[in-house]
């Protein structure tokens, strides 16, 4: 038998926030709603199973391969399940001028990970620009912004992680 996708209190969770974003779009075009409906997703399963995918196409009127056509397009929703934290380091120009590159290089030797990969623990990755030019080097971990990095501010972050 196959494992639900929800708890109950996830399922309680999905339908009310997929009910309240549908509130705000006309019947004929709940697809409109893929976006945060498919952010309400990763945020109860921190990604976007198959299934899910298909709740999400369901409840919104469309087929489960518009939903992956959209999930697939944005680097934002994850298609495999992350480790606990998600590691977005920038290595536009900006922070490419300041050093992201050794910045990734120290990050996976750290972590023992090569750029998009993951274990339990971490998913590290590279990223565009993160819009903080101006504070460069720069990363993201689920989603927390931290800038003017240095190994030292490096080693802090990560170390403090539970
Ligand atoms: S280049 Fe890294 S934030 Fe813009």
């Amino acid at each position: 038998m196959n494992t639900p996708l929800f708890t109950p209190d996830e399922q309680k969770k999905f339908d009310a926030e997929i009910a309240e974003l549908l509130s705000h779009y006309p019947a004929d075009r709940k697809s409109a709603a893929m976006l945060p409906a498919l952010r309400a997703l990763q945020a109860i399963k921190g990604w976007c199973p198959p299934e899910g995918l298909a709740l999400v196409a369901e409840r919104l009127g469309t087929t489960r391969e518009r939903a992956y056509e959209v999930a697939s397009f944005y680097v934002m929703y994850h298609l495999k399940k992350p480790g606990k934290y998600t590691v977005d380091v920038c290595t536009n120009l900006s922070c490419s001028l300041w050093g992201a590159e050794k910045m990734l290089a120290y990050l996976e030797q750290k972590l023992g990970l090569k750029a998009g990969e993951a274990n339990e623990r971490f998913f590290l990755r590279e990223t565009e620009c993160l819009a903080s030019c101006g504070t460069a080097p720069c990363l993201q971990i689920n989603e927390d912004h931290h800038e003017s990095l240095t190994r030292a501010k490096l080693d802090a972050l990560i170390d403090k992680l539970p």
